[in-house]
């Protein structure tokens, strides 16, 4: 629950104070009745409207943190750190992970506090390909990218189309780049050692047309521009 002329300023271009003049004019409703009381409680999804307009709740938070191997994707956990835990506060107690990746997966994770936003990144409608760096214990076999393009049929589901692509060697490594657009538990992992290639090393580098901002370090966060933000929304 949240005062009425809390959610009327922070969600219309107004101060605290000129919201409580509009509600106390009579101009603000809430579920079709006029509500003169700045200080009335109301639920966040609740309907509110400045006139005949709906003042549509703006939520407005959203960062690329380049996460670290170690902390897990969640906003709260007694024993572990999480990605929220690499925050300040104010902001930790606001935004939540897009998404999960593993404990000791790195790479880009988007936070925020917009619950729309992340369902439709999540929406597996979407088609939002995720690409992933990998290094691998062995060359996937021959006919691995053929195979991650056509789906694999695991015991419990049977993969989308997916990309493959080989890099070369690094530290007696095959590195490969992997696109997929779902989010499966281990689900790179699991596609890169049915063709062969254990994974070493995990890190995701984009989310649609957006790339990890290679300046970030390990662990740390910017937020998301303007022209990011529509990479993330266009489709
Ligand atoms: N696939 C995995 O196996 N792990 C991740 O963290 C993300 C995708």
């Amino acid at each position: 629950m949240t005062r009425l002329d809390k959610y009327v300023s922070e969600n219309l271009p107004c101060t605290r104070s000129e919201a409580k003049k509009l509600i106390c004019s009579g101009r603000i409703s809430v579920k079709g009745e006029i509500i003169k009381v700045p200080d009335f409680k109301i639920e966040e999804d609740c309907d509110v409207f400045c006139g005949q307009k709906r003042i549509e709740k703006i939520s407005g938070l959203y960062f690329m943190l380049n996460k670290p191997a170690g902390v897990i994707s969640a906003v709260k956990d007694d024993i572990h750190k999480t990605v929220n835990d690499l925050f300040p506060k104010e902001l930790a107690s606001r935004i939540f992970p897009v998404g999960r990746l593993d404990v000791d997966t790195e790479g880009l994770l988007i936070m925020t506090d917009d619950g729309d936003f992340c369902h439709r990144l999540e929406s597996p409608k979407k088609n939002v390909y995720k690409t992933y760096f990998a290094k691998c214990s062995k060359k996937p076999s021959e006919d691995a990218e053929r195979i991650f393009e056509k789906g694999i049929a695991f015991k419990d589901y049977t993969t989308r189309p997916a990309r493959l692509r080989l890099l070369g060697e690094e530290d007696g490594c095959a590195c490969v780049e992997v696109e997929i657009c779902e989010g499966r538990f281990h689900q790179v992992k699991r596609m890169l050692h049915h063709v062969g290639a254990d994974v070493i090393y995990l890190k995701r580098t984009g989310i649609g047309r957006l790339k990890l901002d290679q300046s970030l370090e390990k662990g740390t966060y910017r937020a998301l521009n303007e022209e990011e933000l529509k990479m993330l929304t266009e489709n």
